[in-house]
């Protein structure tokens, strides 16, 4: 073959490129039963449903509430959705999409929130790239402030603490092995938010399953992360008090913000390259007698909540001399998006209430405005459920297999404050320099001047370079985006393993 190939020329080779193709294609084994065939009895799952998808076609699931939006310009694939049965009384799926053109490697891609889904969107743009790219649902149905389905439900929250994207990973490298005739010369995760506190995780708890992990602005402290929530909204009630920030302020609040912080980076370009750079004053928004806008300006009460929204949670023991630190704030011009982290109604968001009622104490009834102290953040860290948080700072084994990680986050993240990525990087860097290893060398965290959570930002700054849920974020608005700015696959993005 190759003999005739180099006499009869270009034209030919790629016309039998293609015969080849389809000599080769593994399409012909898109079905449930031969997928179910790359399965063992041990992995206790069934196959569900397998069929191809032509080139340009799209998928999506009816009734998957976390993920509605469908994965549209698909190149030519097949895709199946599994079963897996993970205890006597829960259970995970997982979706993979296998392109017929694969690049030779294996991705997954994370979750949002509290989202029980397959993120069919997000294996898109892996596919796209011809990436064997798979996501799991974690092992509930709901979108990502709804947390009912944990309540008294230990082995939910641990398929969606951990356990389904690990189960998941393992077995579909099983299918792609047995699908391509070989294992994915490299396997990679890319996620953000709850899917950044999965990437983080498998780095810690389970080295072996990927060689390289994208992490963009991990909830990586949930128990903390979510109680945060409750604290911030907390501040900032009741509506009716003096201090009460409404949500139309925090536009106003930004703007002050900018004009004061702008500056600290030596160019007024309308984004704030470094929060930590600027010493910025609330009391400038302050109504006096001579401020042109009485609307436009705060009470000193309404300064008052500012303020604590920019302090960092800590906890004095009863020994004057012990501060505990607990979580970190929000960062300067995060304030646009700050709201999101509020409730309505005079309650704080169900990412902090629900969660405490639901995923937390197995207890509707429990009421923040009672129950509620330091002692719920030091508490949630001991219960811990389902073994959610991603604080094991020892990535010995990942580090010593060749893993390499690298985090992101907004510096305008109004839903997990920056800081917390810092703490995570800082804590691994110690765990790691006393092992003699230099973070350096696999490891690197990036800020973001101007992004809020995972995409978009205020400033109208630059945030769009192939992180998780950012060209979904651009598809919602109606244009349709390649994963990487610019790159379109067919026209040479890189292939080969
Ligand atoms: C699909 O599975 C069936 C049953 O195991 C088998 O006979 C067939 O050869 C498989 N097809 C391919 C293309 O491997
Ligand atoms: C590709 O699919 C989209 C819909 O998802 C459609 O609008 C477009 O016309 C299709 N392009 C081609 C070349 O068929
Ligand atoms: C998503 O795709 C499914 C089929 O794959 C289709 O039934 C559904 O209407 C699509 N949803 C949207 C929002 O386009
Ligand atoms: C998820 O629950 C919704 C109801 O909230 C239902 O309509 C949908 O069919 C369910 N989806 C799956 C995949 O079970
Ligand atoms: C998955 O398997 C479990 C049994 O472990 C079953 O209860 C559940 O209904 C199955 N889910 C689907 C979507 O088939
Ligand atoms: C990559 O995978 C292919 C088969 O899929 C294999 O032939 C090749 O040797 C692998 N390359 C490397 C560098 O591992
Ligand atoms: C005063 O500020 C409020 C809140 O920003 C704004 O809606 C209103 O238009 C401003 N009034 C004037 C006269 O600028
Ligand atoms: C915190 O609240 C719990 C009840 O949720 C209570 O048992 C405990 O005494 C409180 N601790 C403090 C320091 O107020
Ligand atoms: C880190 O993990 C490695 C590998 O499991 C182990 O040998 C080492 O003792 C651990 N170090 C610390 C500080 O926990």
């Amino acid at each position: 073959m190759p003999f005739t190939l180099r006499l009869l020329g270009l034209t030919l080779c790629a016309a039998i490129q293609v015969v080849e193709g389809i000599s080769q294609t593994p399409s012909t084994q898109c079905s449930i039963e031969n997928i179910s065939g790359f399965l063992t009895q041990d992995d206790q799952a069934e196959v569900l449903m397998a069929h191809s998808i032509s080139s340009n076609g799209s998928f999506g699931e009816v009734g998957d509430v976390a993920y509605p939006q469908n994965a549209t310009y698909l190149p030519s694939l097949c895709v199946a959705t599994i079963n897996v049965t993970s205890s006597s009384t829960s259970s995970y799926t997982f979706g993979v999409f296998l392109p017929d053109d694969w690049n030779k490697r294996f991705l997954a891609v994370g979750n949002g929130g509290f989202n029980g889904g397959i993120n069919w969107y997000a294996m898109g743009t892996g596919a796209k790239y011809g990436f064997a790219t798979i996501s799991t649902s974690t092992g509930h149905n709901s979108t990502g402030l709804d947390m009912s389905w944990a309540i008294n439900n230990p082995a939910s929250k641990s398929d969606w603490a951990g356990r389904s994207l690990h189960g998941s990973t393992v077995l579909a490298k099983e299918i792609v092995e047995g699908y391509y005739g070989n294992a994915a010369n490299k396997s990679y995760y890319s996620g953000c938010s709850t899917g950044g506190r999965q990437g983080v995780k498998s780095a810690q708890d389970h080295p072996e399953d990927f060689d390289g992990i994208l992490a963009g602005a991990p909830a990586w402290k949930s128990t903390s992360q979510q109680l945060w929530q409750l604290k911030v909204g907390a501040i900032n009630l009741p509506e009716d008090g003096p201090g009460y920030l409404p949500v139309g302020m925090f536009a106003i609040i930004s703007q002050e913000v900018l004009r004061q912080c702008d500056w600290s980076d030596g160019i007024a370009d309308g984004i704030i390259m470094n929060p930590k750079h600027c010493n910025f004053r609330p009391e400038k928004l302050l109504c006096t007698p001579s401020s042109a806008n009485q609307s436009a300006c705060l009470t000193a009460p309404q300064v008052s909540t500012l303020k604590q929204l920019y302090l960092p949670l800590v906890q004095m023991d009863a020994n004057v001399n012990t501060l505990t630190y607990i979580y970190p704030n929000f960062g300067l011009g995060s304030e646009v998006q700050m709201p999101s982290s509020f409730g309505s109604n005079n309650e704080p968001s169900a990412y902090g209430t629900d969660y405490a009622k639901y995923y937390l104490f197995d207890d509707p009834d429990w009421d923040w405005k009672t129950s509620f102290n330091y002692t719920t953040f030091t508490e949630a860290e001991r219960l811990n459920p389902g073994n959610v948080n991603a604080n094991n700072f020892n990535l010995s084994t990942f580090h010593g297999r060749g893993g390499k990680l690298i985090q992101y986050h907004g510096y305008a993240d109004g839903l997990i404050p920056t800081e917390a990525s810092q703490v995570l990087y800082d804590e691994t860097w110690i765990t790691m320099a006393e092992q003699g290893v230099d973070l350096d060398d696999f490891y690197h965290l990036f800020f973001v001047p101007g992004m809020q959570h995972c995409s978009g930002s205020v400033y109208d700054a630059p945030w769009y370079f192939g992180g998780s849920e950012q060209s979904s974020n651009l598809e919602t608005n109606g244009q349709h985006a390649f994963p990487v700015p610019g790159v379109d696959n067919a026209k040479g993005w890189a292939r080969s393993g």
